[in-house]
């Protein structure tokens, strides 16, 4: 090989038992973290070795393209059309993507939609998603900290993990476009699925202790 050639490395998935999801629906909604969707949506296809698929908000489309999300995620996303179809693909439907997936992270989740799962909401594609979803469902926060440290947003968040979802701590950080740091930023995908695969794995531990309990009838 000429001295001018190098392999590239590449990229390896990791070992089937490396992360417990395979199958990962990613709910997208308008925060401005959106943007860092596609390249983390590449790292759990690529370096996870998960497929991938998504469902936006429309706020989420105003900040992010739906295009961008398609190409990282290999597949079609789920757009809102206002009844939980994908207006861009028939084939595309929230049951279809609820079904398939056995794991629905919301990355990023505005406050927005924390109070709309909290209050069982279902009036948009995501919120839908979140409502018959079949899997575990994990919240990403995303929001500056005024957001975050409102009582609403927190009684929001405390009933989530009542009603057994998962909503993962926010990192201190850059999460407001005005340029201020707080607590509130979206923590890097690294992060989230180390976060994500504790949550899992708890709830498997949880699971069996249940099933193997006494008291079970
Ligand atoms: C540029 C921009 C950035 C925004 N960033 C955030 C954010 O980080 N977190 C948040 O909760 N809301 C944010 N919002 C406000 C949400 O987009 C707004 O509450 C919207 O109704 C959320 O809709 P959705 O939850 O259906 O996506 C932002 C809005 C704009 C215009």
């Amino acid at each position: 090989m000429p001295a001018f050639v190098s392999a590239a490395p590449r990229l390896k998935p990791t070992p089937a038992t490396a992360f417990p999801a395979r199958r990962i629906l990613v709910g997208v909604a308008g925060s401005i973290a959106a943007i860092a969707v596609p390249p983390s949506a590449m790292y759990m296809r690529h370096v996870v070795g998960a497929e991938v698929r998504a469902v936006l908000t429309r706020s989420a489309t105003e900040l992010i393209s739906p295009r961008s999300i398609a190409v990282a995620t290999g597949h079609p996303v789920l757009l809102d059309d206002g009844d939980g179809a994908g207006a861009n693909d028939p084939t595309v439907v929230h049951l279809n993507l609820t079904r398939w997936a056995d794991l629905m992270l919301i990355m990023p989740a505005t406050a927005n939609v924390l109070g709309k799962a909290a209050a069982g909401i279902a009036d948009d594609a995501l919120t839908t998603c979140i409502l018959a979803a079949t899997s575990p469902v994990v919240f990403v926060p995303s929001m500056n900290d005024a957001m975050w440290t409102k009582p609403a947003v927190q009684r929001n968040v405390a009933t989530l993990k009542d009603d057994g979802y998962g909503v993962i701590p926010p990192a201190v950080g850059l999460a407001a476009v005005d340029g201020k740091s707080g607590e509130g930023a979206m923590p890097d995908i690294m992060a989230v699925l180390r976060w994500t695969r504790r949550f899992l794995d708890a709830e498997v531990a949880g699971g069996e202790a249940q099933a193997s309990s006494p008291i079970q009838g």
